[in-house]
């Protein structure tokens, strides 16, 4: 991909930035991310604060090349990091023990992904692994655009603008051992069956204590009240209605949504909607 000289000039500030500590937004394939240096524990802590996250809320490492694996972790499946890898799948592996204990809220498994964005690659190249949430402030729907980011964080945080998210859903969470799918996304579980040859469960929302600490929490939800139907509202109040819904569109309109000021959002349901996993897992918990 040709790229302009203003996008390269972008990428080193950014990279700048993030290796004086600073935390920088940058594009990957399924949502914006809110990255910081893994080895700068201030920075790392200036996500949890921008954010207003949690933190027993654990962050995703991303890398750009096999070789910084072995920075992080003690141990990772080789032929499945290089089958699925770059993109949507997020894998929680044994974390080394120089890997800050605020990246993973003080647990072994680390998540770590290789996004396969070529700008957010080109920024890691740079700096090294870097540690981000979704661009977001907790709670709210992720962030697909830079703008999105921008009515989030103002200008409280470099943004490095990679245009809107091809996916627009957040990775596949996965645990190996025993193996379970702790987040829903663009990797489905039958591709992760048929490589890995195993039956792999889907991990309930309803256990008291989720196994991924951000299920717990109220997730992806506008301002507005989210209803999920099946028929198009009858009554004439202002609504904001989805009629047609692809993955990608789905945090745009809900944002949309709010900045126009609706108190409700109706989503029509249809066959192609509920047999996509990973989106019906965002609206149910977007209509909580
Ligand atoms: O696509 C994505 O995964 C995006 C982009 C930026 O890479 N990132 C993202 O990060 O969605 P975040 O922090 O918004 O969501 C990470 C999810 C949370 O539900 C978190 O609890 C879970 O992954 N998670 C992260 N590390 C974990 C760990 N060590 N053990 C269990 N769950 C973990
Ligand atoms: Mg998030």
């Amino acid at each position: 991909m040709a790229q302009s000289s203003n996008t390269k000039t972008e990428v080193i500030k950014a990279a700048a930035l993030l290796k004086e500590g600073e935390v920088v937004a940058f594009p990957t394939e399924t949502v914006y991310g809110l990255g910081a240096s893994i080895f700068s524990p201030r920075a790392i802590g200036k996500i949890y604060a921008l954010k207003g996250r949690p933190s027993d809320n654990p962050l995703i490492i991303h890398i750009a090349h096999f070789s910084q694996l072995e920075l992080i972790v003690d141990w990772y499946p080789d032929a499945m990091v290089k089958h699925f890898w770059p993109g949507p799948l997020t894998l929680l592996l044994p974390k080394k023990a120089s890997v800050p204990d605020l990246i993973s809220s003080g647990q072994p498994l680390v998540g770590v992904r290789m996004p396969a964005h070529p700008l957010a690659r080109e920024l890691i190249e740079k700096t090294g692994p870097l540690a981000a949430p979704s661009a977001n402030l907790s709670g709210r729907p992720s962030s697909t655009t830079a703008e999105h980011v921008r009515e989030d964080f103002g200008d409280k945080v470099f943004i490095l603008d990679g245009g809107p998210c091809l996916c627009g859903l957040e990775s596949t969470v996965l645990r190996l051992d025993p193996p379970t799918i702790l987040r829903p996304g663009s990797v489905s579980r039958e591709e992760l069956e048929a490589f890995m040859g195993v039956t792999i469960d889907t991990a309930s929302d309803q256990v008291e204590k989720p196994l991924s600490p951000g299920m717990k929490y109220k997730h992806y939800a506008p301002e507005a009240k989210v209803h999920l139907v099946h028929e198009e509202p009858k009554a004439k109040s202002r609504r904001f209605i989805i009629r047609e819904l692809a993955p990608e569109n789905l945090y745009a309109l809900l944002r949309l949504a709010d900045e126009q000021g609706y108190e409700e959002i109706f989503i029509l349901l249809n066959p192609k909607i509920q047999s996509d996993p990973a989106l019906m897992n965002r609206l149910i918990r977007a209509a909580e």
